[in-house]
């Protein structure tokens, strides 16, 4: 099966985790200090906070921004479930937004009509390494007095304006989960450039206290630590990280040219006042169930696109019967994500734009 996505683990990985094992320190310490240090220069962001994975990262920004229960925050419908159940995890209520009619960003014009006096924040989402509209997100968000935390847990290297994502806002979630572009297996980092918030941030995640070995809790934390285990493969992987978004730039420019005269596809759109990083290539299509089988049957592996949070089962209870989400249903009835791991082979590409070729022809 050629896959749709795969880390690019080998030897330097390795290499990383023996210096763990020799040092016999496995949780949280001086390579996860390391790890933050690399992600803090590569965003530019002022505090990079290391945390067991993006749900938590997520968590403890809300957490930070003092939303919690009686709250609303606006978050988009086409997105993983975890940037909902962050909210839910605080307490507070998701309010599902459609994304752009062009792109597969949230609509802060539909957000528009979302805003209650119980809306204390909105969630843009950086969805497959693009970002959201961040200038209309902040212009939105200052008009209704709004926090503003940016789910990026896709969008490592994606720049909006020059900018590293998920600095615009107040806080942001990053996550290293294995499928993303770059893995420490399961891990996530917070980014913010606020001192108070990432002092909320590092209470909440280390049993509320600011330094490990006190045993006076002033504050209410919990334990979303990173191990150094993780921290040590994060390490690794941002060293591949340049090699790895240029690699994901050429496959999608592969198949842009290698599909492009077919009529049924169409490339899923890019917003234009962003840098992505292409961390999955995706297509609309016509017939896209058809494809999909005929591509497994050909031992090719793709993928829908999330199912929106509005047709979810575990959200039937809350969702409004009367609201619409007719770009996110569009989007996800004709979405497909093609093979888009760094090890994808340009044989294997190849044979990935011949098989789809042969399933139009004669359509
Ligand atoms: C958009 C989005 N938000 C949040 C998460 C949660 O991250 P994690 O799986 O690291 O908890 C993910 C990824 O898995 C995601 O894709």
């Amino acid at each position: 099966m050629i896959p749709q996505v795969e880390p690019w683990i080998d030897n330097s990985e390795l290499e990383q985790l023996k210096r763990v094992i020799e040092s016999t320190y496995l949780t949280e310490n001086k390579i996860t200090k390391e790890f933050e240090e690399g992600v803090r220069e590569l965003t530019a962001a002022k505090h990079a906070i290391a945390v067991c994975n993006g749900t938590m990262a997520l968590y403890c920004g809300l957490k930070a921004l003092g939303i919690g229960f009686g709250d609303e925050v606006i978050v988009p419908d086409l997105t993983f479930v975890a940037s909902s159940n962050a909210v839910l995890m605080t307490g507070a209520k998701p309010i599902f937004c459609d994304i752009e009619k062009d792109h597969l960003l949230i609509d802060v014009d539909a957000a528009e009509e979302l805003v209650t006096e119980k809306t204390k924040a909105i969630m843009p989402v950086h969805l497959y390494g693009q970002s959201a509209d961040m200038t209309k997100v902040l212009e939105f968000a200052a008009r209704h007095n709004l926090r503003v935390i940016e789910d990026a847990a896709q969008a490592i290297g994606v720049k909006y304006k020059s900018i590293h994502v998920g600095l615009q806002g107040d806080v942001s979630g990053i996550s290293f989960y294995g499928n993303k572009t770059i893995t420490c297996g399961e891990g996530g980092i917070i980014l913010t450039n606020s001192d108070e918030i990432a002092q909320s941030c590092r209470r909440l995640k280390n049993h509320g206290r600011d330094r490990r070995g006190t045993f006076v809790h002033e504050h209410i934390g919990f334990n979303f630590s990173m191990t150094e285990m993780q921290s040590a493969i994060g390490v690794s992987q941002l060293k591949k990280l340049p090699a790895i978004i240029q690699r994901k730039q050429e496959i999608h420019d592969t198949y842009a040219e290698g599909l492009k005269n077919i009529e049924q596809l169409e490339i899923t759109p890019i917003a234009p006042r962003c840098e992505p990083v292409h961390w999955f290539t995706s297509f609309y299509a016509e017939d896209r169930a058809e494809l999909v089988d005929y591509l497994a049957e050909n031992k090719i592996q793709t993928r829908r696109f999330f199912c929106p949070l509005h047709l979810q089962p575990c959200y039937q209870d809350s969702v409004d019967p009367e609201r619409e989400y007719p770009i996110t249903t569009q989007a996800y009835e004709r979405a497909i994500s093609l093979p888009s791991a760094y090890g994808l082979k340009p044989e294997q590409q190849e044979y990935v734009i011949e098989k789809i070729h042969q399933f139009y022809s004669g359509r």
